[in-house]
């Protein structure tokens, strides 16, 4: 018997959230530094890179989770996960927009008070980010439980 909805490749996009947070732990660590020295020059100038960086890498990661190959296709496969796909994909709008707004705020950072102020946003960011994935976990763990269950009944 063919299946007419093969498991989503949960491969790649495994990669692409180890990387986000690789991201995410290299701003944690630089922010508290400039927020509290303004010579910091150096490291705000990477800073900027890497808060330009991590909105580029949502983008490019919530794009192919929103592929036809994966959240979709979760959603065509267990139809009792469509509304938390359709929930992840509204996160996904809203993380979209706090990345891009840290990046633009960082552009315009020069005093400690500014990174202090990115600060407390990316901590909101970072919370809401790694609650999002937890979520996007559970659902992929669902659709695999599923895979296993079909497997051992056949
Ligand atoms: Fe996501
Ligand atoms: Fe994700």
């Amino acid at each position: 018997m063919t299946d007419p909805a093969p498991a989503p490749e949960t491969g790649t996009i495994a990669r692409q959230h180890e990387r986000l947070f690789e991201t995410v732990r290299s701003i944690e660590e630089m922010l508290p530094i400039v927020a509290q020295r303004n010579e910091a020059k150096a490291l705000q100038h990477a800073l900027r890179s890497l808060l330009d960086y991590l909105s580029d890498q949502l983008h490019q990661h919530f794009a192919a989770e929103e592929q036809d190959d994966y959240f979709p296709r979760i959603a065509a496969r267990e139809p009792r996960l469509a509304r938390k796909v359709a929930e992840l994909v509204r996160d996904h709008v809203e993380l979209r927009a706090l990345a891009a707004g840290l990046a633009e705020q960082g552009r315009k950072a020069h005093r400690s008070s500014d990174w202090a102020q990115i600060s407390l946003q990316f901590w909101q960011l970072r919370e809401r980010l790694a609650w999002h994935e937890r979520e996007e976990n559970e659902v992929a763990f669902q659709v695999h439980n599923v895979d296993l269950g079909a497997a051992s009944d056949g």
